[in-house]
């Protein structure tokens, strides 16, 4: 099985940005564990991209129609881009929304998410963990 994980913008800066709220674990970091914790759910395969760029999110999520799922943080994104909920459904694969922070305990503009309603689940506020959890998540969810 083939997951598409796609982070937007800013998570490339992990490690630095607000540790207080991110922890201070890498991208690249979270994708290695997330490899090996694949490895342990059968044959799935990862590939991962980032972009800080909407446009680029959006062209990248038309091109995973050979994807089995996806798994994606869309960031800020999440708050704002109908593009990008309009181009998760425009794909008939299954999608998990990941959020590293819990975004309904934060700002009030943290609390609506565009993206949300293209996924079959979020999963958010478990740090890097919330990575791995969506994963099974969505692994379970293709098998049935
Ligand atoms: C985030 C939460 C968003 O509100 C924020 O804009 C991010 C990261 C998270 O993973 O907790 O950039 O998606």
């Amino acid at each position: 099985m083939k997951i598409l994980v796609i982070n937007g913008p800013n998570i490339n800066m992990l490690g630095t940005r607000e540790p207080e709220i991110y922890g201070s674990t890498t991208l690249e970091d979270i994708n290695c564990e997330l490899v090996e914790y694949a490895s342990t759910l059968g044959d799935v395969e990862l590939e991962f991209f980032q972009s800080n760029h909407e446009g680029e999110i959006v062209d990248k999520i038309q091109s995973a129609a050979s994807f089995n799922g996806l798994i994606i943080n869309p960031a800020a994104y999440t708050h704002t881009s109908i593009a990008i909920a309009d181009a998760i459904k425009s794909i008939n694969i299954k999608a998990v929304e990941v959020h590293l922070s819990n975004p309904q305990t934060r700002e009030d503009y943290r609390k609506i998410s565009y993206t949300a309603s293209a996924c079959v689940g979020v999963v958010a506020g478990f740090s890097k963990e919330s990575y791995k959890l969506a994963l099974l998540g969505l692994v379970n969810k293709i098998n049935e």
